[in-house]
């Protein structure tokens, strides 16, 4: 299938079959989420697969996709493995075979602008959404649907995936073999949406 098409496809479902997702096809999905982009390299999220999915209902507002999706996937990010001396960093700077402290020298000055704006959080934070994102469109590659979900409870799905309490949760995803249909799909025009300067 093209990549086109799987985007085409991919719709949030919020009510699945009771059919699990095969074995290799979680782990392609994964492996998607695995070969995103991140901020120097430095994949400050981590996923957990919660099966079934309806162990994070209550943490989630009690949203009904929960209830028949076959896994969710916590995204945890953080912040500590962005800090520049910080030991995930050392590890991704030294595993590159570059110049540690030219590497260093490149990025924490980025890191510490971004921590006097005190927008280090926030940061640690939207890389989930890459991933996030990636993982959907796979997923839909391979017959599967998903939705984002936000409406959730941080501190109970932290509680419920016995999540470090530094590491920041801003989405679940639920993904499993879809029993409903989209819904016709609203979007604005290329045209009002994008402009080429
Ligand atoms: C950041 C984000 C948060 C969302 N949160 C929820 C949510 O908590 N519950 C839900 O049912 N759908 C949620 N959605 C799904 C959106 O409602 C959905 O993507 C949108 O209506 C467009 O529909 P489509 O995904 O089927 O194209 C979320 C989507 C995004 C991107």
């Amino acid at each position: 299938m093209s990549v086109e098409k799987a985007m085409e496809d991919r719709y949030s479902s919020r009510k699945y079959l009771d059919k699990p997702i095969e074995k290799e096809k979680l782990d392609l999905i994964l492996k998607s989420g695995q070969l995103c982009p991140s901020t120097f390299g430095l994949e400050p999220v981590r996923f957990v697969v919660v099966r079934p999915a309806s162990l994070l209902y209550e943490a989630c507002f009690s949203q009904p996709s929960l209830q028949t999706a076959d896994i969710a996937i916590v995204y945890a990010s953080s912040i500590k493995r962005l800090e520049p001396h910080g030991p995930s960093a050392m590890e991704h700077f030294r595993r590159t075979g570059l110049d540690i402290q030219a590497q260093i020298d490149d990025f924490e000055p980025f890191y510490r602008l971004l921590e006097s704006k005190g927008r280090l959080e926030s940061w640690a934070r939207s890389q989930a959404y890459i991933p996030a994102t990636a993982m959907c469109i796979q997923a839909s590659e391979l017959g599967i649907q998903s939705c984002i979900l936000e409406g959730i409870d941080e501190d109970l799905v932290k509680k419920a995936c016995k999540l470090d309490s530094d590491e920041l949760v801003n989405l679940v995803v639920v993904f499993g073999y879809p029993a409903d249909k989209p819904y016709p799909r609203l979007r604005r025009s290329i045209e009002e949406l994008a402009r080429t300067l």
